[in-house]
């Protein structure tokens, strides 16, 4: 049996629970604006499902293939007829196309107001010793530029409605635990450029306030991903079902999850536990804080006065 990952939290998750529950009144995106990229399978299509289960005001579905959208739609359809769902085909890396599809869904509805980003690819999983130099940043392309583009053009598409106030906008971006693991071998171009997405995402969120940001590990799912992964290496861990990172994914953009923005989490994660250790995860002077990417040890001093818990 695969040994447990390790985790933040005590009690951890494989599957969905009462906690994240995407039908409770606390998690509710009644009158909210949803848009997910990556729609059309894995992660971002079990997410639309989830979501609809919230209420929202609409649900706008982004992938590339749009007989994989439509399946898609018609599944949220099936159990949740009563949401307003809409499909666009779109490249991430094409930045004009996708501007124009947000611009026209923020004059339809007003704005977005939460933006799921499940897009990804896999970068070539090859010993580094044998990466092709000449195609490397293939592998980074959807990863980092599609992230920057996904970002610049929902804030962009806010501005169009809302020129007078900076409409506040919940982006939540699917990361991998490997940016925090120790290295594994083979996956040293998918988890760097995991790595220069989340950098990239949370200047991006420093440089615009309006954006609360938050970066998630779905956990281990099987998917066209792992699918492939699978033909090179096997990771350590065993799958979860789609339904925990899913209904986390709702969890996460509700009020209660506030306080994990600009932070790393992980699906399993008991949301119980997160709660109760809230003050902890926020932290107060710099260096405290817990769950965000730092350099342990650092810092020490400020202006020469040793921080609190450093001597
Ligand atoms: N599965 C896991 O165990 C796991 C673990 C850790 C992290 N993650 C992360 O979770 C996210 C979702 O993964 P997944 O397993 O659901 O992957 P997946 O099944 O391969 O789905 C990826 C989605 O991204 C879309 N996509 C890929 N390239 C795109 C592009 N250039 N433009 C627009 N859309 C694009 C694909 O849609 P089209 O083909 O229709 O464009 C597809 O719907 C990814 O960010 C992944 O890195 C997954």
């Amino acid at each position: 049996m695969a040994p447990p990952a390790p985790s933040y939290t005590k009690v951890t998750h494989t599957a969905t629970y009462a906690g994240i529950n995407p039908t409770q009144p606390g998690l509710s995106t009644a009158g909210k604006v949803v848009l997910i990229t990556g729609a059309s399978g894995g992660i971002g299509r079990a997410t639309a499902s989830s979501f609809a289960a919230s209420g929202p005001r609409a649900l706008i579905l982004l992938g590339r293939r749009a007989e994989a959208l439509a399946e898609t739609a018609a599944i949220v359809r099936g159990s949740h007829p009563e949401v307003t769902v809409q499909t666009h085909e779109a490249e991430l890396c094409d930045a004009s196309s996708v501007r124009d599809i947000m611009n026209k869904v923020a004059a339809e509805f007003g704005g977005i107001d939460i933006l799921i980003h499940c897009a990804g690819v896999l970068a070539p999983v090859v010993p580094l010793l044998e990466a092709d130099p000449a195609t490397f940043l293939d592998g980074y392309k959807t990863t980092v530029v599609g992230s920057l583009v996904t970002a610049q053009a929902v804030v962009l598409a806010n501005k169009t409605v809302s020129p007078n106030e900076d409409k506040p906008i919940t982006f939540i971006n699917l990361t991998t635990a490997g940016i925090i693991f120790p290295p594994f071998p083979g996956m040293g171009a998918y988890v760097s450029s995991k790595m220069a997405a989340v950098k990239v995402l949370q200047s991006f969120a420093v440089e615009n306030p309006q954006v609360r940001l938050h970066n998630v590990h779905p956990g281990f799912l099987e998917t066209a991903m792992s699918a492939k992964l699978s033909e090179s290496i096997k990771l350590p861990f065993a799958f979860d079902e789609i339904s925990l990172p899913a209904d986390f994914l709702v969890w996460i953009v509700s009020p209660e999850a506030e306080f994990l923005k600009n932070k790393i989490v992980f699906s399993a994660w008991d949301v119980d536990e997160l709660k109760a250790r809230k003050n902890e995860i926020v932290g107060g002077p710099p260096g405290t804080g817990e769950l965000w990417l730092g350099y342990q040890g650092f810092p020490r001093f400020m202006g020469g006065q040793a921080l609190p818990g450093t001597q």
